[in-house]
């Protein structure tokens, strides 16, 4: 809900106000619901703002610079104008939120050098989120130059933050990691032309609430914190300014990505806030609520050595154990047996694939499995047909020899013609193989950044708004295609792409154990409807670690789940527990992928708890997190239930059964019920001990 009251705006959601004064571009009030009437006048602004541009007194950092044609980057934006649309404009060429949400409007202008700047607040009551962006329009006669614009910019009174960014890098993305700065700048940023494992421009600000920053886009994004010798603590998100130097000719409008924010008056609650915006204005399409199917990969059962005869089987296997769709990874195309090649050949190994990808497609479906197929469709290989008729589509610098990044190239998605390609390939992959599902991947950071006819200072951004089309134009096509994405892992995990990829491989490390600490950091802003979590072979490929099938289970449990092994390879007993997993998973799913995830840490514990929307069931996988000889009891809190409802506790599995009510689980320490050491290391060297809970309730 938007109020207007002179100057004054009012954006509400259920839980949140945030006050503006348009005409001074000052936030009176960002926090918990406030009820109607207050005037706003015992608030001290404190010059807190939310744009700012050099040629002021302010010289806390900048969301907006502009560079005017005579050299000057002084701009002084006086308020011109406010509109609401009881719609949300769409922003040009940029993924972005969705849905009913009334949009305040704000223009200012400077007069001496005519451009607008325009904020855009839309106000999502559902989820008490609120999605900002900002753009320039140059209504002189001359070009100007875009040297940094910021989606967001919020001022706040005090400086005594904590700030919370979700960092890591390849196999060991988003932990969580918390720092106060005092006085003075921090930034988080990535420079590596994607949302990058090492920095998710996801931020929270702690205070006494507790606000949430992300941004919808792709590519090298920048959030600053500065806490000034004002008091005052700025945080600032957007495009990175790194490389980054945008010709705005004269009569055009630059658009800078959607940012959203949320206040809660906690961890806990920011996330689930967070969670409910990001599936009902973020995911979209046939996916958006649809329960997503229990998949086989071959990447880790395989690597590259495989044929038709060993996918078939594999497929056959992953049918028996009650799986829906089989995955055929990397290595199926060109003459691909190792990342040395054929990246942009998308022509099928006839020998891999035993007579054509449409073939194999047909042997996978004859097994009752939907097929699944990998692509890298941004990336090039110099062992390649692509690269040989057509060298200048790779991203190079004509004249330097280009940086090689596990032996590949990208393509320079800036040009239309490869865009195209792209498109073409892509589409081309999808038809012949009737394929009801695609892994999107993308293996390197950009280095050589260039392209005929683009500025070097466009050249990031324009390569998004490339990936843009191209993956609107993809999906356009193949609306019925679940896509999921994936870089290295979880190296492009953010609302950008979630807006075309439903869900997100969300690490290439599938330790169990590793995973908790992954998952939860990628819980604090994304719903586990949008991560891929797979159970993989003991010991597991990236660290060596042991893990029982039942941890590794419960884990994956915590996401999307699939299973990325050779089936072959199981022993029988194997067999039996998966297919009463997957059989447990199923019955659970819409419970397990859409209901409110929570996370748990207790006394040397760690897991989720994901409680149905009603309340009247829930799900709980808690992890011990170390052993040590005569330990006192590994005990958690739950959380998201309804206090006053009895709850019938089981262990999946077992047999026995307590009740409690919502208010003790909740309250208490519960002490779990873990499997015993001894006996869990015997067996698995040193595994993870870990248990599923099962809640249903019994008494309102
Ligand atoms: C990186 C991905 O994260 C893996 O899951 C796998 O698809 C490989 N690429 C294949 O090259």
């Amino acid at each position: 809900m938007i109020k207007k009251n002179g100057t004054v705006y009012r954006l509400n959601t259920p839980n949140t106000t945030l006050v503006l004064q348009a005409d001074t571009a000052q936030i009176l009030y960002y926090g918990a619901r406030l009820p109607a009437g207050d005037s706003f006048a015992a608030v001290a602004p404190l010059g807190r703002c939310f744009f700012s541009a050099p040629g002021t007194d302010d010289y806390t950092e900048y969301s907006v610079l502009l560079e005017y044609a005579d050299g000057s980057f002084a701009s002084r934006f006086a308020f011109t104008r406010a509109k609401v649309y009881a719609e949300k404009p769409e922003l040009p060429d940029l993924p972005a939120s969705y849905g009913e949400g009334k949009t305040l409007e704000l223009r200012y202008t400077d007069a001496a050098e005519k451009v607008s700047l325009y904020i855009l607040c839309t106000v999502f009551e559902d989820s008490d989120v609120i999605a900002v962006s900002a753009r320039v329009a140059n209504n002189s006669r001359k070009p100007l130059r875009v040297r940094r614009l910021m989606s967001a910019q919020f001022d706040f009174a005090g400086t005594g933050y904590e700030i919370v960014t979700f960092n890591g890098t390849w196999g060991r993305e988003r932990h969580k990691t918390e720092r106060r700065i005092g006085r003075g700048i921090f930034v988080n940023d990535s420079k590596r032309g994607a949302s990058s494992h090492e920095r998710n421009p996801f931020l929270l600000l702690k205070g006494t609430e507790t606000y949430g920053f992300n941004l919808v886009y792709s590519g090298n994004h920048k959030e600053i914190v500065e806490c000034n010798e004002a008091g005052r603590t700025r945080v600032l998100a957007g495009i990175n300014d790194f490389m980054f130097d945008w010709t705005l000719p004269a009569g055009e409008s630059f658009c800078a990505p959607e940012a959203v924010v949320c206040c809660a008056p906690d961890e806990d609650a920011l996330s689930a806030r967070m969670h409910a915006f990001v599936a009902e204005h973020i995911v979209r399409g046939k996916w958006k609520r649809r329960e997503r199917p229990v998949l086989f990969n071959n990447w880790e059962g395989t690597y590259f050595d495989f044929d038709a005869e060993k996918i078939e089987a594999m497929a056959r296997e992953a049918a028996a154990l009650g799986a829906e769709l089989f995955v055929l990874d990397d290595g199926w195309f060109g003459h691909r047996n190792d990342d040395t090649s054929s990246l942009g050949d998308w022509a099928d190994n006839e020998e891999k694939t035993g007579g054509g990808l449409a073939a194999l497609a047909e042997r996978v479906r004859a097994q009752g499995l939907a097929f699944g197929v990998w692509m890298e469709p941004e990336m090039i290989s110099e062992d390649s047909d692509l690269y040989r008729a057509h060298p200048n589509f790779a991203m190079k610098i004509p004249g330097r020899e280009p940086f090689r990044w596990r032996n590949q190239l990208m393509l320079n998605l800036a040009d239309e013609r490869v865009q195209n390609f792209v498109v073409r390939a892509v589409s081309d992959v999808i038809s012949r193989s009737g394929a009801a599902y695609v892994k999107w991947d993308y293996n390197r950071g950009m280095t050589d950044c260039w392209g005929k006819g683009v500025a070097g200072g466009e050249y990031f951004h324009r390569y998004m708004l490339g990936l843009y089309r191209v993956l609107r134009r993809v999906q356009k096509r193949f609306p019925a295609v679940l896509f999921e994405g994936c870089a290295s892992g979880g190296g492009r995990f953010d609302l950008g792409m979630l807006c075309f990829f439903p869900q997100i491989w969300t690490s290439d490390d599938t330790d169990a154990r590793e995973r908790i600490a992954i998952q939860a950091g990628t819980s604090y802003a994304y719903p586990q409807s949008t991560m891929g979590a797979h159970v993989s072979a003991c010991p597991n490929h990236q660290t060596g670690n042991g893990n029982p099938l039942s941890a590794r289970f419960n884990v994956a449990c915590g996401g999307v789940l699939g299973y990325e092994l050779d089936p072959c390879a199981l022993s029988a007993a194997e067999k039996g527990e998966i297919a009463e997993q997957i059989a447990f998973y199923k019955e659970n799913r819409k419970l397990l992928q859409f209901g409110q995830q929570y996370r748990l840490e207790g006394e040397n514990a760690a897991g989720y708890i994901t409680v149905a929307k009603d309340r009247s069931a829930a799900v709980a996988a808690v992890n011990a997190l170390s052993f040590s000889p005569a330990e006192p009891p590994v005990t958690v809190r739950l959380k998201g239930l309804d206090p006053a409802a009895v709850y019938e506790v089981r262990v999946r599995g077992k047999e026995t059964a307590f009740t409690a009510t919502g208010a003790l689980l909740m309250s208490a320490e519960i002490a779990l019920p873990l499997p015993d050491a001894v006996q869990a290391m015997r067996e698995n060297s040193g595994g993870l001990r870990s248990v599923m809970l099962l809640l249903k309730r019994v008494r309102a």
